[in-house]
């Protein structure tokens, strides 16, 4: 695993391109699979998911291929219904595989996905909307069976609105027959996009950003070429490096109403953000104020993957900041990380409360999860010193040259 070296202290200055976004692209992945025609999605970023979800699309029979920004999926025949679990293992959103497998070949065997390192993410919400849907599912030696040869639209309610399983029922009941309603829908941006993405093959899917989402099934979906939406998450981490740095950035090509819930905690005195067009400025002097209370909800509340960047902010804040983690159990691993690096920070269950130091000092730390990871980064440029952060395949899942962008905006930061 390589890691990071990075001397901290310097203000960041610039432009910086956001990449396509990792949590509507891999869903598009997913649904590329429901035609035998060409599914080219124009913006996809060099992440390790990406490169994860390609091989398991590969091994279903999809063919593969790199052009320039994009990628071009071609399955013009499932050969396999099976996803093993060594690739279930390392992407756990191999689960949402299940709706367009059986969307196009009726029968699926995965294995359970397992937990990963934010927590136990169960997959029982997902199987309670296919088996509303008619599917039939068998649970046996860590593998799930699923047959949907009668399977039918129908009126699914999710007792949570689980991103993964909105998509996998919008994913499995575009083909099916009837027409299906989901209520209590996820709303996330990346939902609206995949929506927008699979009416663009030819779907009929209404709805998507409330919380009920209609679909009526057609019979066959045709190629598309499709630009998914920026990286709100990847566009949040440079906006709460900045507020750590200081310094004027400019996100090239991003969504301000994506990350409202994040601008309204960082923009306080001490920082200015304001949208042009597409681009999110952010100029930021001084050091930041406490935040009060933030706490992770569903969309449009404040996102849990930016909980870990944010209690860096929290970290050197004037004042005392009060962190809840309410969508994931085991969100905190990089807060040990943190404190290593000076940082004042008591959790109590699914609360980190931070009473901010002026600066952190070099250290080093591990990263432990995807955004946890890139937490570290964000605090290592805050740092006196150098922090050499390890492990950082973690990170390498979901920011593409994260190490190059910030060197282009004056931070010393290596790669080895
Ligand atoms: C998606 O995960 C994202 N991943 C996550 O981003 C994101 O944190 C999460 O949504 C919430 O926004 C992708 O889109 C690939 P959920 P997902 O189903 O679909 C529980 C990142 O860093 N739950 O909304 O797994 C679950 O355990 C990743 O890019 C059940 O109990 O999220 C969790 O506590 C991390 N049963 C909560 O719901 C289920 O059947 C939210 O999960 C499904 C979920």
């Amino acid at each position: 695993m390589g890691k990071y070296i990075i001397n901290g202290g310097r203000s960041l200055n610039g432009n910086v391109k956001i990449q396509g976004a990792k949590n509507a692209i891999l869903p598009m992945f997913a649904g590329a699979i429901l035609t035998g025609e060409s599914v080219f999605i124009e913006n996809c970023p060099n992440i390790v998911d990406v490169e994860n979800m390609s091989k398991i699309l590969h091994l279903l029979g999809a063919d593969i291929e790199r052009k320039g920004e994009g990628i071009n999926i071609t399955c013009e025949e499932l050969l396999h219904n099976e996803i093993p679990a060594r690739l279930a293992k390392e992407l756990r959103s191999s689960v949402f595989l299940l709706g367009p497998m059986l969307g196009r070949g009726r029968k699926a065997k995965v294995a359970y996905p397992g937990g990963c390192d934010i927590g136990l993410r169960p997959i029982d919400i997902h199987l309670k909307a296919l088996s509303e849907m008619n599917v039939k599912i068998q649970e046996k030696y860590g593998y799930i069976y699923c047959d949907a040869s009668e399977m039918r639209g129908s009126h699914v309610t999710l007792d949570y609105p689980s991103v993964g399983a909105t998509e996998n029922v919008m994913l499995l009941a575009v083909t099916a027959k009837g027409t299906t309603t989901i209520s209590n829908s996820a709303r996330e941006p990346e939902i609206v996009d995949l929506m927008h993405f699979l009416n663009s093959m030819g779907a009929k899917v209404s709805g998507a950003g409330t919380p009920f989402i209609k679909i009526e099934g057609v019979s066959d979906l045709h190629s598309t070429s499709y630009r998914a939406i920026p990286d709100r998450i990847e566009a949040g981490t440079y906006l709460t490096a900045v507020a750590v740095c200081g310094g004027e950035v400019t996100l090239e090509d991003c969504k301000m109403e994506h990350l409202n819930a994040v601008v309204s905690k960082i923009s306080k005195s001490y920082c200015k953000i304001t949208e042009e067009s597409d681009n999110i400025n952010i100029i930021v002097d001084g050091r930041p104020c406490a935040m009060d209370t933030i706490d992770t909800q569903p969309y449009p509340g404040f996102p849990t993957d930016l909980q870990a960047q944010i209690s860096v902010v929290a970290s050197v804040a004037k004042g005392t900041t009060v962190i809840t983690e309410n969508i994931f159990e085991a969100r905190f691993k990089h807060v040990p990380e943190l404190i290593r690096m000076g940082a004042r920070v008591k959790v109590r269950d699914r609360t980190a409360i931070f009473n901010g130091v002026e600066r952190l000092r070099g250290a080093e730390v591990n990263a432990t999860d995807l955004r946890g990871g890139a937490a570290l980064v964000v605090a290592g440029l805050n740092a006196s010193g150098t922090t050499i952060v390890n492990d950082i395949r973690h990170i390498e899942r979901g920011y593409d040259k994260l190490e190059e962008k910030l060197s282009a905006l004056g931070a010393d930061i290596v790669k080895v």
